[in-house]
């Protein structure tokens, strides 16, 4: 006869028998959920005529070339491939009067490529320079390389970085005010600075602070119980898997999302605001529903939420404490 242990051990096994396939299966639909986005929406279909798309190619290929630009010993021979795809791209901008922003940079930095001491007296950068005369828009602001010098860099350095990196907390529970648009839009400008991919920036945030608005995203989120309802602002962090052109880039959406949500946190910290980031680790169920009761572009992949408030003037904080270091640390060595 089975012992009552033995019996509670094979009703065990089977319970995990079945939260194991109902992972890897689930797991299974993740994957091919996001796999079905990367078809419907990602970069690699190379539609020039569509701005966007277009747009994140031109940055891809100016940024190649304000790398050359800055570098203190260039290569004379790099850079032309990407030279003339932007003119070519400059083309396709002029032909469905469509210039915007990136066209204007994709000139003037073509203007300092092509003036560069050992390309000027070209004959490829004469043509180029009598092409580009073609395009009568001019950038407001100023792309290229530039000199950064040690004292501009120490503007950063912080005399107690502690103070600022060991009292950012989580918080749940805010006052009850509304963080106004010009908060909100500062910390975003300043996470803008956020280092991404070839410098693509493909965020977009939306950013809400109607109740009823707010309460219907968190309705799909499920780490909200018990202070969902009184979190003032929040903002949806996406990135554009349009902005991502190659199978080995299929990830770098969710990288470069990342890295701009933990600048927002940051950003909102420097500027006296608390947060508290809210996974979106969704089925993909739950994803789609979202995205019929709110206006989150198809192509735009939701990276998590992020709620913001004012900080009471007593909190309390879950502790969270940290792993001991040497758990995440070791040196790397040859095998
Ligand atoms: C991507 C991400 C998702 C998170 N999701 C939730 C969430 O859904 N609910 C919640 O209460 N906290 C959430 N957190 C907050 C973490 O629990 C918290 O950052 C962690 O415990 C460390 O604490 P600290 O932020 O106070 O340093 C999330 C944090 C991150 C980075």
């Amino acid at each position: 006869m089975n012992s009552s242990w033995e019996l509670i051990r094979d009703y065990m096994r089977n319970i995990n028998f079945i939260r194991h396939m109902y992972k890897i299966l689930t797991g299974f639909a993740g994957f091919m959920y996001d796999y079905k986005r990367f078809l419907a929406y990602g970069g690699w279909q190379e539609n020039m005529n569509d701005i966007e798309r277009r747009n994140y190619q031109q940055v891809y290929c100016y940024h190649r070339l304000e790398k050359s630009l800055s570098f203190k010993e260039r290569n004379p021979n790099s850079g032309w491939r990407d030279v003339y795809e932007l003119l070519n791209l400059l083309n396709i901008a002029k032909q469905s009067n469509s210039i915007g922003y990136h066209d204007k940079a994709s000139k003037q930095i073509l203007e300092k490529f092509i003036a560069l001491p050992e390309n000027i007296n070209l004959e490829q950068s004469q043509s180029i320079k009598k092409e580009l005369e073609k395009f009568d828009f001019n950038s407001n602001d100023i792309h290229g390389a530039m000199e950064y010098n040690l004292s501009h860099f120490k503007k950063g350095k912080l005399e107690q970085p502690e103070d600022f990196f060991l009292t950012r907390y989580s918080l749940r529970e805010f006052q009850d005010k509304t963080v106004g648009d010009e908060i909100i839009h500062r910390a975003i400008r300043l996470a803008m600075k956020t280092p991404s991919v070839c410098n693509r920036q493909a965020w977009h945030i939306y950013h809400t602070s109607d109740k009823e608005v707010k309460n219907s995203v968190l309705r799909y989120q499920n780490g909200n119980r018990h202070f969902g309802e009184n979190i003032p602002n929040l903002l949806v962090i996406t990135t554009d898997l349009k902005a991502f052109f190659s199978a080995t880039e299929r990830y770098q959406h969710w990288i470069d999302g990342g890295l701009l949500s933990m600048s927002l946190m940051y950003a909102f910290h420097a500027l006296g605001m608390a947060t508290c980031a809210l996974n979106w680790s969704q089925s993909p169920k739950n994803d789609k529903l979202l995205r019929k009761i709110v206006n989150i572009k198809p192509d735009h992949t939701i990276i998590m939420l992020l709620a913001v408030g004012y900080p009471d003037e007593n909190n309390k904080v879950c502790l969270s404490a940290r792993r001991p270091f040497e758990e995440i640390y070791s040196t790397l060595e040859n095998r």
